[in-house]
């Protein structure tokens, strides 16, 4: 799909990966409408691409209806969603006390949020923007639409602590194929992106030194991966009308160790 005039959703858009999207796809002449739970940060981007700012909380089936009518109002109906709104915690099955060395049980509510904001907040989008796009007049190839998910390498090879973490981005990941099979009738492509270790706010509050091993241990290039590059596979992915049902890793070969 050439994105030029089209009008593109990307969710998570106020920072990182989302934002460097929203970005690339406004070079290219896409109307962007920035799905974020952070207004003053999205407003901003929205300001600077000349696209929309839509406040959300992708686990709100209210916030997330009303954030499509905006965006559709003013863009129209979009053909493009890209889902980048994502959150990262980390706990062990069984943790111990720092102090007294205890063992201690797991914090469910975490486990329940990664899975509501990471795998619900996703198909959450991606139901309702399906809902819309396959009202819209096919383009070539019979093309109405296209949705870009956001996994993560830790959806097949999670480390120490990502239980809730890798169950999220599993989820995505296993979804992608029968999502794109229920929409293959009505000319909507599904793809999912993994992403290695990103060069994001989400990564940089990990101290440094974590950074700097973390990029060492990357088998070519020997560094983070840059919010661009997801952006420009982003695209890739958009543009390139047979790529359906795929799950790209997109992490420069590394494959992640327990810790
Ligand atoms: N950075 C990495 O190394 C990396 C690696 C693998 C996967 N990912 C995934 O990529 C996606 C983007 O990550 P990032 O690194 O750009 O993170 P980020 O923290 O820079 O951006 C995430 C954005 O999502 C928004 N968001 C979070 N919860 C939300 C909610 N409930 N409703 C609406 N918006 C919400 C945040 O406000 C933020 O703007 C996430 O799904 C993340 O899990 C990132």
């Amino acid at each position: 799909m050439n994105v030029n005039g089209v009008a593109a959703v990307v969710t998570g858009a106020a920072s990182g990966l989302g934002e460097a999207t929203a970005r690339e796809l406004a070079r290219r002449g896409a109307k962007v409408a920035i799905f974020d739970r952070d207004q003053a940060r999205g407003e901003k981007v929205a300001a600077e691409i000349g696209g929309t700012f839509c406040e959300v909380d992708v686990t709100s089936d209210e916030k997330v209806a009303t954030a499509f009518a905006k965006a559709r109002e003013t863009h129209g109906q979009e053909r493009v969603l890209v889902n980048c709104a994502g959150v990262a915690n980390a706990a062990k099955t069984v943790g111990r006390d720092k102090e007294t060395k205890a063992a201690k049980g797991y914090p469910m509510q975490q486990f329940e949020l990664a899975i509501q904001i990471n795998l619900i907040g996703s198909f959450r989008c991606i139901a309702n923007s399906a809902l819309g796009m396959v009202d819209l007049d096919p383009l070539e190839d019979g093309e109405k639409g296209v949705i870009i998910n956001t996994a993560s390498v830790a959806a097949e090879d999670g480390q120490i602590g990502q239980a809730a973490y890798s169950a999220s981005k599993g989820g995505v990941l296993a979804m992608t194929l029968p999502i794109a099979r229920d929409l293959m009738n009505e000319g909507v492509r599904v793809n999912t992106i993994l992403p290695g270790v990103f060069k994001t706010p989400m990564v940089g509050m990990m101290p440094q030194n974590v950074q700097d091993a973390l990029g060492a241990q990357v088998p070519f290039p020997k560094r983070l991966g840059e919010a661009e590059e997801y952006a420009r596979l982003a695209l890739f992915l958009i543009e390139n009308v047979y790529m359906n049902a795929a799950s790209v890793r997109l992490d420069g070969g590394i494959r992640m160790a327990p810790r």
